[in-house]
């Protein structure tokens, strides 16, 4: 009797310490593994609110995302070692020194949300390179079916500015990108696993003249239809013609870049390409790996501080299996991995479809 009490008090006892016990309680009574997390909540209450218009997947997501990007790539292990400096990283020097970086050609049109940020990062005295990173992870934390990133924070504030030239272009060929983001760290797949992110897309820039055109049907969502509809046979340019960096795309109102029309096509990448039409789950941990790994370029991860508590968990939905858009078959399919054939979808029914604009809010 004694002993059986013993051992059920014991066993509770190795399940709790199991269990890693947040030990910080901040505002709104919500927990913490640690004190220095707390002040990431008030941020996250500032940027759900007055950033992402309520919680919204809308173009401050998607402008945010981007720039945890842009930011981060500029880090050259190959500049450093021919003596020259190769960038800080993840160091927020695109909003430090945004008067040089967002003039770098790459950098065109995150002016706006790097100015739109600052303010926010300000008024609660956080690092930029932590601010920008950390705003893509909720930002993207909206969007249907989205993943959960990591967020470590603790980058310093201190920083220089990047080199020019190391944020790829869209008209960049696949070798060019290939090189540069392998300096970085990556390989032809990975890169693949950072291109979720055009999942929930939109340009402004490549064709001016038509800003908020979405690069898929469903820039709200997280879902796999860019990887199906960047396979799609190119039948028309969107706006007024053949820009630098696009190609044709299959949809009205979606424009194609050249960078992803032939990352989809290459031998290297086609089959990690072709593997998240029919494997959303598999999308998502494979972004949320790869962003874990952008977010801490130029920063040794264990000196930072796992604040990952913060990041809202995305609403669990089950989104609709990618389809074919309507007025497209099979036949439509430019189908790239040699090793797999192109998953046998189904078209949706109705008229032809044509993509409607990110609206700016
Ligand atoms: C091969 C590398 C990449 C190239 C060449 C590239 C190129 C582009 C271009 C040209 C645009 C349109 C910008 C505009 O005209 O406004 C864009 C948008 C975007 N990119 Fe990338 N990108 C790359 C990788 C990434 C990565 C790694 C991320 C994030 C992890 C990312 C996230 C986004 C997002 C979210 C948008 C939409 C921005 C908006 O709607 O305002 N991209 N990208
Ligand atoms: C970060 O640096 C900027 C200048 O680039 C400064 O205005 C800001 O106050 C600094 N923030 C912190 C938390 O030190
Ligand atoms: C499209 O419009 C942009 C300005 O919005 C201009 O720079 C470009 O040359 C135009 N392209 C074509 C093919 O007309």
């Amino acid at each position: 009797m004694f002993s059986k009490a013993f051992f059920a008090i014991a066993a509770l006892a190795v399940t709790v310490s199991a269990v890693p016990s947040p030990s910080a309680v901040c505002s709104g009574g919500r927990r913490a593994s640690s004190k220095a997390c707390c002040v990431w909540f008030d941020v996250l209450d500032d940027l759900q609110e007055n950033l992402f218009d309520g919680g919204e997947c809308g173009e401050e997501t998607h402008e945010s995302l981007r720039l945890t990007f842009h930011d981060a790539i500029g880090f050259s292990p190959k500049l450093f070692r021919e003596g020259k400096f190769g960038g800080g990283g993840a160091d927020g020097s695109i909003m430090h020194f945004a008067d040089i970086e967002t003039n770098f050609h790459a950098n065109g049109g995150v002016d706006d949300i790097v100015e739109t940020q600052r303010p926010f990062a300000l008024a609660h005295g956080v690092s930029f390179a932590d601010f920008i990173q950390f705003a893509g992870a909720v930002g993207v934390s909206n969007c249907a079916g989205g993943p959960r990133l990591q967020f470590l924070a603790g980058r310093s504030n201190v920083t220089k500015p990047s080199p020019d030239l190391l944020v790829p272009e869209p008209s960049d060929d696949n070798d060019k990108i290939f090189a540069r983001m392998s300096d970085a760290g990556f390989s032809p797949n990975e890169v693949v696993d950072l291109l979720i992110s055009h999942t929930v897309a939109a340009q402004d820039h490549v064709d001016a003249s038509i800003p908020g055109t979405p690069l898929d049907s469903t820039p709200g969502s997280f879902d796999s239809q860019f990887f199906v509809e960047t396979l799609l046979q190119g039948t028309l340019f969107p706006g007024n013609g053949s820009n630098v960096g696009e190609v044709m795309s299959p949809l009205g109102g979606e424009l194609r870049l050249f960078s992803d029309n032939n990352i989809a096509r290459d031998a290297r990448t086609a089959c990690e390409w072709q593997s998240f039409i029919t494997d959303h789950s598999l999308m998502v941990t494979k972004f949320e790996t790869v962003m874990a790994k952008l977010a801490t370029l130029g920063h040794n991860p264990r000196t930072l501080t796992d604040c990952s508590e913060v990041i809202p968990v995305p609403a669990a939905m089950k989104l609709p299996a990618a389809t074919l858009p309507a007025g497209k078959s099979l036949a439509d399919v430019e189908g790239a991995c040699a090793a797999t054939p192109f998953p046998a979808l189904s078209a949706a029914p109705g008229p032809a479809t044509t993509v409607a604009p990110v609206p700016p809010s």
